[in-house]
């Protein structure tokens, strides 16, 4: 696992875009895993930045999303549809038929769910996977205790995440209590994921998730076990590492690095 440590949220933002755009400049074709929440807003305005003045093409791009509030219409303002549509996918030139969100209003979650695996696969498998992290380490919405190999599935909502995503909601009873998103499993099997995390109340879910065990109930703790995953934070974000001063040196001793 690489940790790469930014002062601010705009360089963490742009640090990380230009990971998405170097993997679209050598394959154009490629398939993006997309995350929601306020963390990746940053580097979708990156992306949509570098499309807009460098021409960066989105044009053979595949995005299959991580998760979905279960009983939200595509239209209603907090659902991920919207999100998406809202803060990145209007603005790029991805064509609409190669856009896959969960489905949070289907009348078979079991099949649908299987159908959502079968055709990521069908595409070739994501090659890279962006991802957020929950104040209780959750990754998309794995809460605490599921399964490390689970796959996309129907999931409970923590009282924490609830509570931490009612500030995008008028009241917390508005807050859906379930939700669909791909597995751990799921996200294990991209060939490479990027989290980010900004600010101090991601600080505990960071260090147990970059420094902690591998366990059920820091999700995000699994990508330990992927062979190329890269951590982007900004600086209150990196706040209880223990190891801070072996990441900052790494960065500081980049330049001179043995090229791979
Ligand atoms: C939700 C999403 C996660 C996201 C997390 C953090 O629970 N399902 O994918 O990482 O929120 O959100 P934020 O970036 O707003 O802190």
């Amino acid at each position: 696992m690489e940790v790469i440590i930014k002062k601010t949220y705009e360089e963490m933002s742009k640090a990380a875009a230009q990971e998405v755009a170097r993997l679209l400049n050598t394959k154009p074709n490629a398939v993006l895993g997309m995350a929601t929440g306020s963390t990746p807003l940053g580097l979708y305005q990156e992306l949509v930045r570098l499309h807009r003045n460098e021409g960066l093409d989105f044009s053979q791009v595949t995005t299959f999303n991580l998760d979905e509030y279960v009983g939200l219409l595509p239209d209603h303002p907090q659902s991920y549809h919207y999100f998406m549509h809202e803060n990145f996918f209007k603005h790029i030139n991805i064509p609409k038929q190669n856009i896959y969100i969960p489905s949070g209003n289907t009348s078979n979650y079991q099949a649908f769910c299987s159908w959502y695996e079968a055709r990521i696969e069908e595409c070739g498998g994501i090659d890279l996977q962006i991802l957020g992290i929950g104040s209780d380490g959750h990754v998309a919405f794995n809460e605490p205790g599921s399964s490390l190999t689970s796959r996309t599935r129907l999931k409970t909502l923590a009282k924490q995440t609830i509570d931490d995503n009612a500030r995008f909601f008028d009241k917390a009873e508005d807050v859906p209590i379930y939700a669909i998103t791909m597995g751990v499993g799921t996200i294990l099997e991209a060939r490479q994921l990027l989290l980010l995390a900004n600010g101090e109340n991601k600080a505990w879910a960071t260090a147990a998730a970059v420094e902690g065990p591998v366990t059920g109930m820091v999700t995000a703790s699994a990508l330990q076990m992927h062979p190329l995953s890269t951590v982007f934070l900004d600086d209150s974000a990196a706040g209880q590492l223990k190891m801070r001063e072996y990441y900052d040196w790494i960065e500081e001793h980049r330049p001179g690095a043995p090229q791979l």
